[in-house]
Protein backbone atom coordinates (compact mmCIF):
# COMPACT_ATOMS: atom_id res chain seq x y z
CA UNK A 1 0.00 0.00 0.00
CA UNK A 2 1.41 3.58 -0.59
CA UNK A 3 -0.03 4.98 2.08
CA UNK A 4 -2.01 7.52 -0.45
CA UNK A 5 -5.79 6.18 0.93
CA UNK A 6 -4.98 8.35 4.33
CA UNK A 7 -6.99 11.61 5.41
CA UNK A 8 -5.01 14.98 4.05
CA UNK A 9 -4.22 15.82 7.45
CA UNK A 10 -5.92 14.17 10.61
CA UNK A 11 -8.51 17.08 11.48
CA UNK A 12 -8.04 18.63 14.67
CA UNK A 13 -10.78 19.19 16.89
CA UNK A 14 -11.27 22.83 15.04
CA UNK A 15 -11.43 21.57 11.93
CA UNK A 16 -14.37 19.38 12.93
CA UNK A 17 -16.23 22.07 14.16
CA UNK A 18 -15.81 24.26 10.94
CA UNK A 19 -16.80 21.25 8.86
CA UNK A 20 -20.20 20.80 10.48
CA UNK A 21 -20.73 24.82 10.63
CA UNK A 22 -20.38 24.36 6.87
CA UNK A 23 -22.72 21.39 6.69
CA UNK A 24 -25.55 22.98 8.62
CA UNK A 25 -24.68 26.49 7.12
CA UNK A 26 -25.17 24.68 3.70
CA UNK A 27 -28.42 22.83 5.00
CA UNK A 28 -30.47 26.00 6.46
CA UNK A 29 -30.21 27.78 3.04
CA UNK A 30 -30.56 24.46 0.79
CA UNK A 31 -32.09 21.19 2.22
CA UNK A 32 -34.23 19.21 0.32
CA UNK A 33 -38.12 19.01 2.13
CA UNK A 34 -38.95 15.35 1.49
CA UNK A 35 -41.65 13.09 2.35
CA UNK A 36 -39.69 10.50 3.79
CA UNK A 37 -37.88 13.00 6.30
CA UNK A 38 -41.11 14.19 7.87
CA UNK A 39 -41.94 10.82 8.65
CA UNK A 40 -39.91 8.95 11.71
CA UNK A 41 -42.53 5.81 11.24
CA UNK A 42 -39.51 2.43 10.98
CA UNK A 43 -42.18 1.38 7.50
CA UNK A 44 -41.80 4.95 5.57
CA UNK A 45 -38.39 5.34 6.06
CA UNK A 46 -37.43 1.69 5.07
CA UNK A 47 -39.24 2.00 2.57
CA UNK A 48 -37.93 5.32 0.85
CA UNK A 49 -33.99 3.81 1.82
CA UNK A 50 -35.26 0.58 -0.12
CA UNK A 51 -36.45 2.99 -3.02
CA UNK A 52 -33.25 5.40 -2.78
CA UNK A 53 -30.53 2.66 -2.98
CA UNK A 54 -30.35 2.72 -6.72
CA UNK A 55 -32.75 5.44 -7.74
CA UNK A 56 -32.88 9.01 -8.14
CA UNK A 57 -34.47 11.48 -5.41
CA UNK A 58 -36.52 13.03 -8.53
CA UNK A 59 -37.94 9.55 -9.66
CA UNK A 60 -38.54 8.43 -5.89
CA UNK A 61 -40.86 11.22 -5.39
CA UNK A 62 -43.15 10.20 -7.76
CA UNK A 63 -43.96 6.83 -6.68
CA UNK A 64 -43.02 6.94 -3.23
CA UNK A 65 -46.83 8.23 -1.90
CA UNK A 66 -48.59 6.38 -3.92
CA UNK A 67 -46.83 3.26 -2.51
CA UNK A 68 -47.30 4.28 1.15
CA UNK A 69 -50.67 4.73 0.37
CA UNK A 70 -51.10 1.22 -1.25
CA UNK A 71 -49.64 -0.50 1.62
CA UNK A 72 -49.35 1.09 4.74
CA UNK A 73 -47.59 -0.78 6.97
CA UNK A 74 -45.74 -3.80 7.55
CA UNK A 75 -48.97 -6.43 7.66
CA UNK A 76 -50.66 -4.95 4.22
CA UNK A 77 -46.81 -5.63 2.44
CA UNK A 78 -46.62 -8.47 3.56
CA UNK A 79 -50.20 -9.89 2.25
CA UNK A 80 -49.86 -8.13 -0.69
CA UNK A 81 -49.26 -10.52 -3.91
CA UNK A 82 -46.06 -9.91 -5.41
CA UNK A 83 -47.77 -8.70 -9.22
CA UNK A 84 -49.56 -5.95 -7.49
CA UNK A 85 -46.25 -5.01 -4.91
CA UNK A 86 -44.00 -4.84 -9.09
CA UNK A 87 -47.41 -3.16 -10.75
CA UNK A 88 -46.73 -0.49 -7.47
CA UNK A 89 -42.84 -0.51 -7.89
CA UNK A 90 -42.89 -0.11 -12.15
CA UNK A 91 -40.80 3.10 -13.26
CA UNK A 92 -38.03 2.76 -9.93
CA UNK A 93 -36.09 -0.46 -12.06
CA UNK A 94 -33.76 -3.14 -10.27
CA UNK A 95 -36.92 -4.97 -8.95
CA UNK A 96 -35.28 -7.52 -6.78
CA UNK A 97 -35.75 -4.73 -4.38
CA UNK A 98 -39.44 -5.18 -3.99
CA UNK A 99 -39.12 -8.53 -3.85
CA UNK A 100 -36.57 -7.84 -0.96
CA UNK A 101 -39.31 -5.50 0.85
CA UNK A 102 -42.21 -8.06 0.67
CA UNK A 103 -39.74 -10.79 2.36
CA UNK A 104 -38.72 -7.77 4.62
CA UNK A 105 -42.23 -7.38 5.82
CA UNK A 106 -42.56 -11.07 6.13
CA UNK A 107 -40.17 -11.52 8.66
CA UNK A 108 -40.94 -8.37 10.37
CA UNK A 109 -44.82 -9.69 10.55
CA UNK A 110 -43.64 -13.39 11.32
CA UNK A 111 -40.49 -12.87 13.55
CA UNK A 112 -40.67 -9.57 15.16
CA UNK A 113 -44.31 -9.17 16.37
CA UNK A 114 -44.65 -6.29 13.21
CA UNK A 115 -42.25 -3.99 14.47
CA UNK A 116 -39.14 -3.53 12.42
CA UNK A 117 -35.71 -4.66 15.03
CA UNK A 118 -33.63 -1.36 16.07
CA UNK A 119 -30.07 -2.70 15.63
CA UNK A 120 -28.06 -2.40 12.85
CA UNK A 121 -26.72 -6.02 13.29
CA UNK A 122 -30.14 -7.23 13.12
CA UNK A 123 -31.75 -4.86 10.47
CA UNK A 124 -28.72 -6.26 8.31
CA UNK A 125 -29.93 -10.09 8.17
CA UNK A 126 -33.06 -9.08 6.18
CA UNK A 127 -32.83 -8.86 2.57
CA UNK A 128 -31.95 -6.03 0.59
CA UNK A 129 -30.39 -4.22 3.89
CA UNK A 130 -26.70 -3.62 3.64
CA UNK A 131 -24.78 -1.22 6.04
CA UNK A 132 -25.55 1.56 4.55
CA UNK A 133 -29.43 0.91 4.78
CA UNK A 134 -29.05 -0.18 7.92
CA UNK A 135 -27.62 2.56 9.32
CA UNK A 136 -29.75 5.57 7.45
CA UNK A 137 -33.03 3.48 8.91
CA UNK A 138 -31.39 3.45 12.66
CA UNK A 139 -30.64 7.01 12.21
CA UNK A 140 -33.20 8.31 10.48
CA UNK A 141 -36.25 6.21 12.59
CA UNK A 142 -34.26 5.86 15.51
CA UNK A 143 -32.37 8.24 15.77
CA UNK A 144 -29.01 6.14 16.49
CA UNK A 145 -25.37 8.05 16.09
CA UNK A 146 -25.09 5.32 13.57
CA UNK A 147 -22.15 5.45 11.41
CA UNK A 148 -22.80 4.46 7.68
CA UNK A 149 -21.36 5.38 4.19
CA UNK A 150 -23.35 6.21 0.97
CA UNK A 151 -22.75 7.73 -2.02
CA UNK A 152 -23.62 11.36 -0.96
CA UNK A 153 -21.71 11.15 1.92
CA UNK A 154 -18.48 9.89 0.13
CA UNK A 155 -18.62 12.05 -2.23
CA UNK A 156 -18.11 14.79 0.45
CA UNK A 157 -15.28 13.40 2.62
CA UNK A 158 -13.62 12.92 -0.55
CA UNK A 159 -13.73 16.01 -1.60
CA UNK A 160 -13.47 17.78 2.20
CA UNK A 161 -10.45 15.10 3.34
CA UNK A 162 -8.67 13.96 0.61
CA UNK A 163 -7.88 16.53 -1.67
CA UNK A 164 -4.95 15.18 -4.74
CA UNK A 165 -6.03 11.97 -3.26
CA UNK A 166 -6.26 8.78 -5.05
CA UNK A 167 -8.03 5.34 -4.47
CA UNK A 168 -9.78 5.90 -1.60
CA UNK A 169 -11.17 3.30 0.15
CA UNK A 170 -14.22 3.32 2.31
CA UNK A 171 -12.51 2.38 5.81
CA UNK A 172 -10.23 5.52 5.28
CA UNK A 173 -13.58 7.31 5.31
CA UNK A 174 -15.22 5.37 8.02
CA UNK A 175 -13.59 6.74 11.03
CA UNK A 176 -13.76 10.67 9.86
CA UNK A 177 -17.85 9.92 9.30
CA UNK A 178 -17.16 8.68 13.65
CA UNK A 179 -15.35 11.72 14.37
CA UNK A 180 -17.47 14.38 12.56
CA UNK A 181 -20.80 12.96 13.45
CA UNK A 182 -23.27 15.45 15.26
CA UNK A 183 -24.37 12.66 18.17
CA UNK A 184 -26.58 15.20 19.47
CA UNK A 185 -28.68 14.75 16.26
CA UNK A 186 -27.71 11.74 13.53
CA UNK A 187 -30.94 12.63 11.94
CA UNK A 188 -30.18 16.14 10.61
CA UNK A 189 -26.89 15.59 10.50
CA UNK A 190 -27.06 12.95 7.72
CA UNK A 191 -30.44 15.16 5.49
CA UNK A 192 -27.31 18.16 5.96
CA UNK A 193 -24.52 15.12 4.55
CA UNK A 194 -25.84 13.98 2.17
CA UNK A 195 -27.64 17.29 0.80
CA UNK A 196 -24.26 18.73 0.74
CA UNK A 197 -23.24 15.48 -1.20
CA UNK A 198 -25.78 16.77 -3.56
CA UNK A 199 -24.73 20.62 -4.00
CA UNK A 200 -20.97 18.59 -4.66
CA UNK A 201 -21.75 16.72 -7.46
CA UNK A 202 -23.70 19.81 -9.20
CA UNK A 203 -20.27 21.90 -8.76
CA UNK A 204 -17.21 19.95 -9.26
CA UNK A 205 -16.01 17.38 -10.80
CA UNK A 206 -17.39 13.85 -9.00
CA UNK A 207 -15.09 13.77 -5.98
CA UNK A 208 -16.28 9.59 -5.89
CA UNK A 209 -14.22 8.80 -8.77
CA UNK A 210 -11.27 8.92 -6.67
CA UNK A 211 -12.78 6.73 -4.17
CA UNK A 212 -11.48 2.77 -4.58
CA UNK A 213 -15.33 1.42 -4.70
CA UNK A 214 -16.08 3.59 -8.18
CA UNK A 215 -17.12 1.90 -10.64
CA UNK A 216 -19.23 3.26 -13.57
CA UNK A 217 -22.23 1.58 -15.00
CA UNK A 218 -21.59 -0.58 -18.21
CA UNK A 219 -23.63 0.11 -20.83
CA UNK A 220 -24.47 -3.80 -21.14
CA UNK A 221 -25.91 -3.73 -17.60
CA UNK A 222 -28.13 -0.79 -18.74
CA UNK A 223 -29.57 -2.76 -21.78
CA UNK A 224 -30.14 -5.69 -19.57
CA UNK A 225 -32.19 -3.43 -17.21
CA UNK A 226 -34.23 -2.28 -19.67
CA UNK A 227 -35.29 -5.40 -21.35
CA UNK A 228 -35.57 -6.76 -18.02
CA UNK A 229 -38.14 -4.06 -17.10
CA UNK A 230 -39.50 -4.71 -20.47
CA UNK A 231 -40.49 -8.38 -20.07
CA UNK A 232 -41.87 -8.02 -16.22
CA UNK A 233 -44.30 -5.25 -17.84
CA UNK A 234 -45.35 -7.12 -20.29
CA UNK A 235 -46.07 -10.16 -17.86
CA UNK A 236 -48.11 -7.55 -15.27
CA UNK A 237 -50.19 -6.83 -18.49
CA UNK A 238 -50.62 -10.53 -20.03
CA UNK A 239 -49.68 -13.81 -18.09
CA UNK A 240 -48.74 -16.88 -19.84
CA UNK A 241 -46.61 -15.17 -22.71
CA UNK A 242 -44.29 -17.33 -24.95
CA UNK A 243 -40.71 -16.49 -25.65
CA UNK A 244 -41.67 -15.74 -29.53
CA UNK A 245 -44.09 -13.72 -28.35
CA UNK A 246 -41.88 -11.80 -26.17
CA UNK A 247 -39.16 -11.14 -28.69
CA UNK A 248 -41.80 -10.40 -30.99
CA UNK A 249 -43.27 -7.81 -28.75
CA UNK A 250 -39.86 -6.59 -27.46
CA UNK A 251 -38.26 -6.52 -30.61
CA UNK A 252 -35.14 -7.69 -28.88
CA UNK A 253 -32.38 -9.96 -29.67
CA UNK A 254 -33.53 -14.03 -29.11
CA UNK A 255 -29.93 -15.07 -27.28
CA UNK A 256 -30.92 -12.24 -24.87
CA UNK A 257 -34.02 -12.48 -24.11
CA UNK A 258 -33.24 -16.45 -23.67
CA UNK A 259 -30.67 -15.43 -20.48
CA UNK A 260 -32.61 -13.05 -19.21
CA UNK A 261 -35.46 -14.72 -18.70
CA UNK A 262 -33.74 -17.88 -17.08
CA UNK A 263 -32.38 -15.50 -14.54
CA UNK A 264 -35.56 -13.65 -13.97
CA UNK A 265 -36.74 -17.39 -13.48
CA UNK A 266 -33.73 -18.06 -11.00
CA UNK A 267 -34.48 -14.66 -9.23
CA UNK A 268 -38.15 -15.88 -8.71
CA UNK A 269 -39.96 -13.44 -10.49
CA UNK A 270 -41.44 -15.38 -12.87
CA UNK A 271 -41.97 -19.08 -13.64
CA UNK A 272 -42.96 -21.45 -16.90
CA UNK A 273 -45.55 -23.57 -17.39
CA UNK A 274 -46.51 -25.36 -20.92
CA UNK A 275 -43.85 -23.70 -22.78
CA UNK A 276 -45.19 -19.93 -21.40
CA UNK A 277 -44.08 -17.48 -19.22
CA UNK A 278 -45.99 -15.77 -15.63
CA UNK A 279 -45.25 -13.53 -12.98
CA UNK A 280 -44.89 -15.91 -9.83
N1 LIG B 1 -33.16 11.49 2.88
C1 LIG B 1 -33.22 10.42 3.64
N2 LIG B 1 -32.55 9.39 3.09
C2 LIG B 1 -32.06 9.85 1.94
C3 LIG B 1 -31.29 9.26 0.93
N3 LIG B 1 -30.90 7.98 1.01
N4 LIG B 1 -30.96 10.02 -0.11
C4 LIG B 1 -31.39 11.29 -0.16
N5 LIG B 1 -32.10 11.89 0.75
C5 LIG B 1 -32.45 11.18 1.80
Amino acid sequence: MSGQEKPSKEPTAATVRKFQKEIYSHYREHGRILPWRRTYDPYCVLVSEIMLQQTQVKRVLEKYGNFITQFPDFASLAKAPLQIILSKWQGLGYNRRAIALKNIAQKVVNEFNGTLPTSVETLMTFPGIGKATAGAVAAFAYHQPTVFIETNIRRVYIHQFFQDKENITDSAILPLVEKTLDISNPREWYYALMDYGVMIKEKYENPNKRSAHYSKQSPFEGSNRQIRGMILRLLIHESGLSKSKIIQKTHKDEKKIETILVQLINEGFIKKRRGTFSLT
